[in-house]
């Protein structure tokens, strides 16, 4: 199969790095929107525009899915997107929710919700988890976080005054941390040491493995997919980026 991944920047290069773990594919094709990046302070009728102008751009490749490997897109504009495409899109919020399903069995599981601002103010998170039965939920906009991980500042100062300012008044720690942004598991290490050992971070990345596998019976492997990196911006950047994370050379 061949996909295309799409994110606001070089968040959903988390996502990709799920699907070479299990060597989902035999093509991918990467397009991160860094000239516009970040979505998550945008409003809805942008990052509708936004995601259909994605599906613009991978109507130059003949694929066969496009995963939206962005939250804030998945939250908004799926709808949009499908009525423009002929091939499979899937979002990632759906995914977060069956992870968190996965990996909390009781459902009075104090959950912490984080992503960008445009996330959280569509609920997104809030209407999946009430609808699995999961009720005791707080969603924290933590937009910050997003140029942090573009800049690549995952630890240090910065990052420490930029939790303090966010999780300050948290005065229990959840636990399950829901990280409803692609850029945060980029930050994973840095939260569970933040949050300790006992909240249970939860990223969709691995659970839309799972739904990706049962929903297009994936059972071949592909051990050295192609992969192709595209940017809205700078380019050469976002592959080097993306070469380092994966760990490709
Ligand atoms: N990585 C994106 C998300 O999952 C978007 C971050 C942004 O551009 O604000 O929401």
């Amino acid at each position: 199969m061949k996909i295309g991944v799409f994110d606001s920047g070089i968040g959903g290069l988390s996502v990709v790095k799920s699907m070479l773990e299990h060597s989902l594919f035999e093509e991918i094709v990467y397009y991160g929107d860094t000239a516009r990046v970040p979505y998550g302070t945008k409003d809805k009728n942008t990052i509708i525009r936004y995601g259909i102008e994605a599906i613009e751009f991978f109507k130059n490749f003949e694929l066969d899915l496009i995963i939206v490997a962005c939250n804030t897109v998945s939250a908004y504009a799926l709808k949009e997107m499908r009525d423009i495409s002929n091939c499979h899109i899937i979002g990632v919020v759906e995914a977060g929710i069956l992870a968190c399903n996965n990996s909390l069995q009781d459902k009075n599981s104090n959950i912490l919700i984080i992503g960008t601002k445009a996330t959280v103010n569509s609920k997104a998170y809030e209407i999946g988890l009430n609808k699995n039965g999961f009720k005791n939920l707080y969603a924290k906009a933590t937009g910050l976080f997003v140029p942090l991980v573009e800049e690549e500042i995952f630890s240090g100062a910065i990052l420490d005054e930029t939790f303090k300012h966010y999780f300050k008044d948290i005065k229990q720690n959840p636990h399950a941390l829901i990280l409803g942004c692609t850029h945060f598991p980029l930050l994973k290490d840095e939260l569970q040491t933040y949050f300790g050992k006992d909240t249970k971070l939860i990223h969709s990345g691995e659970a839309i493995v799972e739904q990706l596998q049962n929903q297009f019976k994936l059972s071949k492997k592909h051990k050295n997919p192609k992969l192709r990196f595209f940017a809205s911006e700078n380019p050469d950047a976002l592959k080097k980026i993306a070469n380092k994370w994966l760990k490709l050379n």
